[in-house]
């Protein structure tokens, strides 16, 4: 099954992409997690994408369309790929297409989760994350059990340095403006499904495990 996972920051794919990957086994590619990897590691991939990142803005499309083509190809993508925040611009979805089409393969569907502004920002600034086995915490929402420390791997918790509110709303502008439109472009190829993810995480699960099951 070849699923994309989309919707504003903070809409919660990432969460979600942690607990689909444990019932469908896989690959989960956050375009956004392999930035923070090639930053975290200084690449010149990094670097570059690191200017962007930090101001809330898009990386450029013909860097982020290379990364992707490239993991799309490795064989572990085979028996399918979920996609968490690629494509976001109607430049990559159109590249998307191009790719799959080489790789005779095609989007099963796109998950849309929505979730009214005012909640993304609150989500968005009070997310931590696991520095070793990543995984997403929140200190409003889903604290750890022990400050600072992850429950699951007993690793660090940090902040992203683009969580702040400001660059926040900066992302939440460029995801109307650059992003939403593309939701039109998977409805009209029939594949979009959106489900509220103003609930509790397992209830939205629940919602996105009927749709690939029936797949
Ligand atoms: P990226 O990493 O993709 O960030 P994003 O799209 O802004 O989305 P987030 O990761 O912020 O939100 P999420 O939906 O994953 O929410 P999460 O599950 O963590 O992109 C970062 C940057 O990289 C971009 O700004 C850009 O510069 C660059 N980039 C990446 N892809 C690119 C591309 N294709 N093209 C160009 N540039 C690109 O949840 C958020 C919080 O809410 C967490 O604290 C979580 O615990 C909490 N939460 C989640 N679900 C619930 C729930 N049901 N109830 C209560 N709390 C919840
Ligand atoms: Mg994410
Ligand atoms: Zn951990």
């Amino acid at each position: 099954m070849n699923v994309i996972l989309m919707g504003p920051p903070g809409a919660g794919k990432g969460t979600q992409a942690e607990i689909i990957k444990v019932a469908f086994p896989i690959p989960h590619i956050s375009t956004g997690d392999m930035f923070r990897e090639a930053v975290q590691n200084q690449t010149p991939l990094g670097k570059e994408a690191k200017k962007y990142m930090d101001e809330g803005k898009l990386v450029p499309d013909e860097v982020t369309i290379g990364i992707v083509e490239e993991r799309l190809a490795q064989a572990d993508c085979d028996q399918g790929f979920l996609l968490d925040g690629f494509p976001r611009t109607t430049i990559q979805a159109e590249a998307l297409d191009k790719v799959l089409e080489r790789l005779h393969k095609k989007i099963d569907t796109a998950i849309n989760i929505t979730v009214p502004t005012e909640l993304l920002v609150r989500r968005v600034v009070g997310r931590i994350s696991c520095k070793e086995c990543k995984a997403i915490y929140n200190l409003e929402f889903n604290p750890p059990s022990q400050t600072g420390v992850c429950d699951i791997c007993g690793g660090s918790l940090t902040q992203r340095s683009d969580d702040q509110e400001e660059t926040a709303r900066k992302r939440l502008e460029v995801y109307s403006e650059q992003t939403a439109p593309l939701l039109a472009y998977y409805e009209n190829k029939g594949v979009l499904h959106t489900l509220r993810g103003d609930r509790e995480t397992r209830e939205v699960f629940a919602d996105i495990k009927n749709i690939l099951e029936r797949l």
